[in-house]
């Protein structure tokens, strides 16, 4: 007997998921799919051009409006939209009102890709508020 026979598994409710934090631009893990991690975040202001030179990103829209800038030119997303940056190409979130995302990228993607600076922050926990 495979462990999925023995218990079913967990359903995730993405809005109770986000009802547990507030820190903004703070990512939490709510899942995952092989190796990848299914985040979410809250996000507001701007935050820092960057690239991923290894992986694509999938960012989706829960609620509220999100930028994302290109250097070719911005998106607008919302809710129930989604866009998946290319590996390597250079872009940067931004949202007027406080703004719920969900991500899709491989375990350890750092946040700030390849610009570091104050707002790099490993994706945590959802239990670690
Ligand atoms: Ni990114």
């Amino acid at each position: 007997m495979t462990v999925s026979e023995t218990a079913v598994p967990p359903v995730v409710n993405i809005a109770d998921a986000l009802g547990r934090f507030t820190e903004q631009w703070a990512q939490r893990r709510i899942g995952g799919v092989n190796d990848y991690d299914v985040k979410v975040a809250k996000v507001q202001g701007e935050f820092v051009w960057h690239t991923h030179d290894d992986t694509d990103e999938l960012l989706l829209v829960i609620s509220g409006r999100l930028t994302v800038r290109f250097r070719a030119g911005d998106v607008e997303l919302a809710p129930g939209e989604f866009v998946v940056v290319p590996r390597g190409v250079e872009h940067c979130t931004a949202a007027e009102e406080e703004t719920s995302i969900l991500l899709l990228e491989p375990t350890g993607v750092v946040n700030t890709g390849n610009a570091g600076g104050p707002m790099t922050k490993a994706a945590r926990a959802l239990e670690s508020s």
